[in-house]
């Protein structure tokens, strides 16, 4: 593993990408994000050694270099998810990369399905805990100290000044926000009533299908994260109802402009 990611990291730095001060993954329906980014470099993940090869509709694959809010960013347009068939290291590979190429802070987005009652289709949380669900642990297995400790410390898994400069952020541009736990099950069925129910009473807010691997991930290599999940469907008590992909990526769309503005006014002022 070690060996892979020096070379892929060796590789994207040959193709002039020199240290970016955040990393950004973009979620389901949020990809046209970069459009707020001025791109420098972009290359399709399957030029990318070591780089598996994203499958959903919808997920473009490609990572792109450029300038957004005045800084240096390197954002993975697509993601890579554990129901895809990946095992989990591939899922997590592209952040163990952006490690070793410089970066110190990841902003991650992603979909999810609302089980706070509180919430309406197409609010976006910032997440500011999770509960991991997904079968496989990134960490298990061997532990090579060069990315880091083998009992990791996530007593603050999201970063408490990246969220309080979100939330100032917000404030500043009129944009209401919720905050929640996130918790990541493996997928690809969306839940059932009862799965809903059991998302809620287990203390989430919201439920998906990525994001906590490359947290963990990312955790173990002390980088710093920031997380946004855009809600685009409802698993309230009473309130279920039929979620399908398309509808998830129509309202991630819609709130894809909101986020865009969030992230770059957020990273201008960081
Ligand atoms: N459940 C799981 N993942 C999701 C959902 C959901 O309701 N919505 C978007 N991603």
């Amino acid at each position: 593993m070690w060996n892979k990611v020096q070379e892929t990291v060796s590789f994207l730095k040959e193709k002039g990408i020199s240290i970016p001060d955040f990393g950004i993954v973009l979620g389901t329906g949020l990809g046209n994000l970069v459009d707020t980014i001025d791109v420098k470099i972009s290359i399709p993940y399957e030029e990318i050694p070591n780089f598996p090869i994203s499958t959903v509709k919808g997920h473009q694959g490609e990572l792109i270099f450029g300038v957004l809010g005045g800084k240096n960013v390197l954002a993975m347009r697509g993601r890579f998810h554990y129901y895809e068939g990946y095992t989990i290291q591939q899922v997590v590979f592209p952040i163990r990369v952006m490690k070793f190429i410089g970066i110190e802070r990841l902003i991650l987005s992603n979909a999810s399905g609302g089980v706070n009652s509180s919430f309406k289709v197409g609010d976006i949380m910032l997440i500011d805990d999770h509960i991991n669900m997904i079968p496989e642990h990134p960490l298990r297995g061997f532990n090579d100290e060069r990315f880091g400790p083998r009992f990791v410390d996530l007593h603050e898994p999201y970063d408490l000044k990246m969220i309080s400069l979100m939330e100032k952020t917000a404030l500043h541009l009129n944009i209401s926000l919720q905050k929640g736990t996130y918790l990541a099950l493996q997928g690809p069925t969306f839940e059932t009533p009862a799965e809903y129910r059991m998302v809620r009473n287990i203390g989430a807010d919201a439920v998906g299908m990525s994001t906590v691997p490359e947290v963990i991930v990312a955790k173990h290599m002390s980088m710093k994260c920031l997380g946004l999940s855009v809600i685009t469907d409802l698993g309230v008590e009473g309130l279920v109802e039929e979620v399908s992909h398309e509808e998830v990526q129509q309202v991630a769309k819609i709130a894809e402009k909101t986020v865009g503005k969030l992230v770059e006014q957020f990273i201008e002022t960081f």
